[in-house]
Parts: C-alpha cells; structure tokens; sequence
C-alpha cells in the first residue's frame, strides 16, 4: 500500500510517501518539506493567514517532488493522508482541501491524522525503532505530554502541561532575550556558550508529585531577570540562556524519570519539536544509561513538523485497524479539528 502523508498545521509544509506491506513496519520512500520560518521571522512568531497562503504555494510541487524521487505516480497511491489537526485552522485546510481534492481525483480513500499520533510514532521511522509498550515525551510548541503507550491508539495519559508548553518556555524566553523566532533553536545555540548554573530559575512543578508541568513561572522568572540585568543583558545573555535551557531540560528529564518509575516501563520515546534539544538528549541519555532504560528519538530532521510523521501515522493506523474496518473516507467532505485532544483518538 503506497500512502502519501501531507502536514500543515503550522509553519511547515511536509508531504511524503510511505510503503506499507502487510505487518511489516512501514517505510519511508521519500519526503520533502519547506519550512516558512524565514518568512515568518520578520514577524517574531508565526501569521496564520501567510502560513496558509504559502502552503498552497507549496503543497503541489513538493507532492510532485516526493512522487519524482521515489519513482511513483499519482495513479500508484493508495491512500491520501493528512493533518486533520490540531493546529492552525486555515492552514490545515489547506492540507485537507489538497488531500481531499486528490482521494476525490483518483477514487482514493483519504485519511485524516492526529498531529500528535504523528509526532508520538515518528521515532518508527528511524533506524533504532522502539517497540511497545513505552513511555512518551511529547514536547512540541503547543503541547508537553507523558504518555503511556501501548500501541497505535493505545494512549494513557499520565500527566501535562497545565499552562505553557516547553517549546513555547523555549520560544517566549528567547524572545525577551532579543533572539529571533523560533526561539527553541536560537536559545539553545546560544546556551552552549553560557554557564547554566549562573541564574537561579525555578523548577515548577518538580516536587509536585505527579506528571504534570508548567512553565509559565519560569518565562516570568526569565523576564524579571533580564530586566534586573538592564544594560548588561548583552553581556550575559548566554548565561541567561543556559540557565533557561537547564531549567526546562531538568523539569522534563526528572519528570519522565518519574514516569518511568510509576509505570515501571523501561523504554522511553521522545517526540515533538523540543526533542531535537542536544542537552536534553545528552541529559535523557546520561540518565537512561544508568537505569537500563532504552530511549528512541526521532532523526533529528524529522523531530519538528514533516509529512513523513504523518504518512507514517496513518500507514501504522491503517495496520492495526485492518480487523474492524478503518477510518478510510471516501466521503471527501473533509472537517479539520484545530482544537483536538489526543485522548480522542482511544481505541
Ligand atoms: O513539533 P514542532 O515542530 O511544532 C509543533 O507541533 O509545535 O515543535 C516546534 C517547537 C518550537 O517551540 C521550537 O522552538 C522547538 O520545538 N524546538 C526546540 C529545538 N528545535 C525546535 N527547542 C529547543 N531546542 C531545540 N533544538
Ligand atoms: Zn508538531
């Protein structure tokens, strides 16, 4: 089965191809994204409406890019699969209208994926796949998830963000630091040259006992230093950065340790943008070497958005719901759900 996978929920455009044989875990033929940080940047964040009239600039040529390069045509698709949601309304109608349009042109069955269920099940498509049952770290700009993971659908929840998300601890800090968007990166290049012990930030919600998170203190926390140092901001911005960073890395680090204990799993996942974070990798994996935990990431050009997340997602879905019929829609009346709680999704 031959499934192309289209992401635009935000500011990436993804389309990708993924082959999917029998129980075999599905494959990546081809994937091609374009990201529109370069023109969102001269706003400091993401513009809805540019981000939706870019991706129907960019949708078809890089459809026709990923079927060129796996050797495929229009006519060899199976499935078209897509970003239902959640995300920016306008911007995933874009990818639903595209998908529809050609499930309605071929007499190909559409699917809608969970953008999230992307992110969760991108690590299969790496090298080093996890298996089931483990632990996810969900960190991307809008969400901050622990997850019990049993299978495709099989999600527990086990705590999240109750304000801010990581990414956006990550986004908003750099912002009152003066650096540009998307702050995640940004932040984090600069940290490497700081000292991370050099401010005291706080921790919110460590102790807290359960798997919740906020990030919301720290931001403030982040602002009431920088304009304590006033004028010498500048001077000792990496260190304010540093600082940031380890703050947010150890809440995220002590608090999947935490739910590792609690669900007595030894096999961690962490997705989503945020987890392409050298220090929180370094830190994960220093950590899940001591307790004989295996942690699987992601390929680091596929932690933020991709189509080849979403190709896969459905592939996988698609694999697992073989027994009671699919979610398969020959309908084409597409309906998208910015606002979409994974817990939905169930089976
Ligand atoms: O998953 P993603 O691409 O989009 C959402 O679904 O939200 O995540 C984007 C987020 C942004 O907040 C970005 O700043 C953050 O991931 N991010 C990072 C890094 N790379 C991306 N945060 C920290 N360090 C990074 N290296
Ligand atoms: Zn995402």
């Amino acid at each position: 089965m031959l499934i192309l996978g289209i992401e635009s929920s935000c500011d990436e455009t993804g389309v990708a191809l993924v082959r999917s044989e029998g129980h075999e875990l599905p494959r990546l033929l081809a994937h091609a994204l374009h990201s529109q940080i370069a023109m969102h940047q001269a706003y400091g964040g993401v513009v809805p409406e540019l981000a939706s009239r870019d991706h129907i600039r960019r949708v078809v040529p890089l459809a026709r890019e990923v079927l060129a390069e796996a050797g495929q045509i229009l006519q060899d698709l199976d499935v078209v699969a897509y970003t239902r949601g959640p995300g920016l309304a306008g911007a995933l109608l874009v990818g639903a209208g595209v998908a529809c349009a050609l499930g309605a042109a071929l007499g190909k069955p559409v699917l809608g994926v969970h953008h999230l269920e992307g992110h969760l099940l991108s690590p299969f498509l790496s090298a080093d796949a996890p298996a089931f049952p483990f632990v996810a770290l969900l960190v991307s700009g809008g969400h901050t998830q622990l997850m019990r993971v049993d299978g495709v659908g099989r999600y527990a929840l086990l705590g999240e963000t109750i304000d801010d998300a990581a990414g956006e601890a990550f986004d908003k800090s750099a912002k009152l630091m003066g650096l540009p968007y998307p702050g995640g990166p940004a932040l984090s290049l600069l940290a490497q040259h700081g000292d991370p012990t050099a401010f005291k930030l706080p921790r919110p919600l460590l102790h807290s006992g359960d798997s919740d998170f906020s990030f919301a203190g720290l931001k403030t926390a982040v602002l009431t230093q920088a304009q304590k140092l006033g004028a010498q901001l500048d001077a000792r911005k990496a260190d304010l950065a540093a600082s940031t960073e380890a703050a947010i890395v150890e809440v995220l680090l002590k608090k999947s340790l935490a739910a590792l204990r609690q669900t007595g799993l030894t096999r961690l996942v962490v997705a989503g943008g945020v987890g392409a974070n050298r220090h929180l990798r370094e830190q994960l994996n220093a950590a899940c070497a001591r307790l004989q935990v295996r942690v699987h990431y992601p390929e680091l050009h596929l932690c933020t958005d991709n189509g080849a997340m979403i190709a896969m997602a459905a592939a996988m879905r698609l694999q697992a719901e073989t027994q009671e019929g699919s979610a398969l829609s020959t309908h084409y009346s597409f309906d998208i759900k910015p606002r979409w709680p994974l817990a939905e999704l169930v089976t």
